[in-house]
């Protein structure tokens, strides 16, 4: 088990004005930031994320949405980090994230869900080296 995690804050919560009240409640439940940055991906660099779902018919709708404002990546640490970051944001469909998840609160659809959490603990390395070097975390 791996005590580090890999986020984003999407488009559609940055845009409202979410981050901060977003990353106080991350704090608040007890991951700490090994790494930020606030950026904007490129359609090529959203497709490169998420090839994984290139199959999938969403695939193009995630890539232009992702793409289409800034976000916010960041790395995570915490016991568990994987299952209870999962936990803390809810269900990818946010009609369906329990009360007081973060996509319960923040989220508007299933394609604009305010927050990604990896799935896994390979995953999270995979996604935190996509956006930080060494330099940028501790
Ligand atoms: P995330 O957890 O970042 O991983 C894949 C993303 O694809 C997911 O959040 C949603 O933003 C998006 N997604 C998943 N399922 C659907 C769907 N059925 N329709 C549109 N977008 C989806």
């Amino acid at each position: 088990m791996s005590n580090r995690t890999f986020t984003m804050i999407k488009p559609d919560a940055t845009s409202k004005g979410y981050t901060g009240a977003i990353l106080d409640q991350i704090i608040k439940s007890g991951f700490s930031i090994k790494a930020l940055k606030w950026t904007k991906l490129t359609p090529a660099q959203a497709g490169e994320f998420y090839a994984v779902h290139k199959e999938r018919p969403f695939y193009g709708e995630l890539v232009d949405y992702m793409s289409s404002g800034p976000i916010i990546a960041a790395i995570l640490e915490k016991d568990n980090a994987v299952a209870d970051f999962r936990k803390l944001i809810g269900a990818t469909n946010p009609a369906q994230a329990e009360e007081g998840t973060i996509r319960k609160k923040f989220a508007t659809s299933i394609a604009e869900n305010a927050v990604h959490g990896s799935d896994s603990d390979e995953n999270a390395m995979i996604e935190g080296d996509f956006f930080f070097s060494k330099l940028e975390r501790f």
